[in-house]
């Protein structure tokens, strides 16, 4: 069979050992033929191939990125986009894709799907905001770089008595915020589903200082916002799936702290080093079972499915299911957070 594997959106540790795994299973297993298109959806319009194999992945499921490479475009705001795409898999006789992306990605892989494109998708985020999924590959790794980082934060906020307030990605939901937060032992954490009072956050790093525990670390989501009227923040561009490019929060945030409490505050923001490198030993793992599962679903001709983690194992969810609603953040695990707060 001839398949074609793609990587879309923001890039994410762990996508090069999916495609490793897809290739592997595929070549030797099932004596499939493997192609590449390159940068996302922008290589499914323009055409751009190149055939994979077990060689082209050598070495690479340390390596953080995609060897692929990606872009946010998406045909569907494009004239004649998914024609293009339809265009671009018959023209090269390719009779299976499996799209490696987040919601934005897979909902195109999902619409192609219910035309009558043969897709696969496998869930990629660091966010993991995408439902029908318990995780996606990427998520431990990132957790780990803002938990190594506040580990680090920890010891100068203390040796001069100052409040950090630490930036991390999550646009939608604070996933990456909570559990980072957990983990790293931070004062508190605020996240998009949940707007945040000023006035609440100082008071609580204020009741802090007056037990005698100076320094505090502050965990934000980029896209956590503030409650209405409370505090002004910046807009900032969007892209072609309608999002708005953040960053920001942080500072803002440090900004009022320091002018409320009088505390001196700094801004961290840990950003795109969430997103690179190598993954860890977890996303390895989950990132090749997601991949063998893919190249499986393939092979049962199971097309518009996702492979999907729920309860410790690799099931099929539908790519349809997977992008309508994103995933938030389970009340319960924020509820341990907070237990933390303060
Ligand atoms: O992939 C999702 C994400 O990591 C978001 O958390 C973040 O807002 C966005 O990517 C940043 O994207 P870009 O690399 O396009 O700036």
């Amino acid at each position: 069979m001839r398949v074609a594997m793609l990587t879309g959106g923001g890039d994410c540790p762990g996508l090069n050992a999916v495609m490793r795994a897809v290739v592997r299973k595929g070549e030797r297993v099932y004596g499939d033929d493997l192609v590449g298109i390159r940068d996302g959806w922008r290589g499914a319009i323009e055409g751009t191939l190149e055939p994979v194999s077990v060689e082209t992945f050598r070495g690479t499921l340390p390596r953080g990125g995609t060897i692929l490479g990606s872009s946010r475009t998406n045909p569907y705001k494009q004239d004649g986009g998914p024609e293009a795409v339809k265009a671009t898999l018959a023209e090269n006789g390719i009779e299976a894709l499996v799209a490696i992306g987040g919601e934005d990605t897979l909902g195109v892989a999902a619409r192609l799907a219910s035309e009558g494109v043969n897709v696969v998708g496998v869930p990629k985020t660091i966010d993991n905001d995408l439902s029908a999924t318990e995780l996606t590959f990427g998520f431990d790794t990132a957790v780990q770089v803002c938990v190594d980082a506040i580990d680090r934060l920890h010891t100068t906020a203390e040796s001069h008595d100052r409040v950090m307030v630490v930036e991390v990605m999550g646009r939608h939901a604070g996933h990456i915020a909570t559990w980072a937060a957990i983990a790293g032992g931070a004062t508190m954490c605020l996240v998009p589903e949940h707007p945040f009072d000023i006035d609440q956050v100082c008071q609580v790093i204020q009741r802090r200082h007056e037990r005698g525990r100076w320094a505090s670390i502050v965990v934000v989501a980029e896209g956590a916002t503030p409650a209405e009227g409370t505090l002004s923040v910046a807009s900032g561009e969007v892209d072609a799936f309608g999002h708005v490019r953040l960053g920001g929060i942080g500072d803002t945030l440090a900004r009022a702290i320091e002018e409320r409490t009088g505390y001196e505050t700094r801004a961290i923001v840990l950003g795109h080093v969430q997103r690179g490198g190598t993954p860890t030993a977890f996303d390895r793992v989950l990132a090749t079972r997601f991949g063998i599962a893919a190249i499986d679903a393939v092979h049962d001709g199971d097309w518009g499915a996702m492979v999907a983690l729920r309860a410790g194992a690799i099931v099929r969810a539908r790519l349809a299911e997977a992008t309508t609603e994103l995933k938030l953040v389970d009340p319960a695990v924020f509820d341990v957070a907070s237990v933390f707060f303060g």
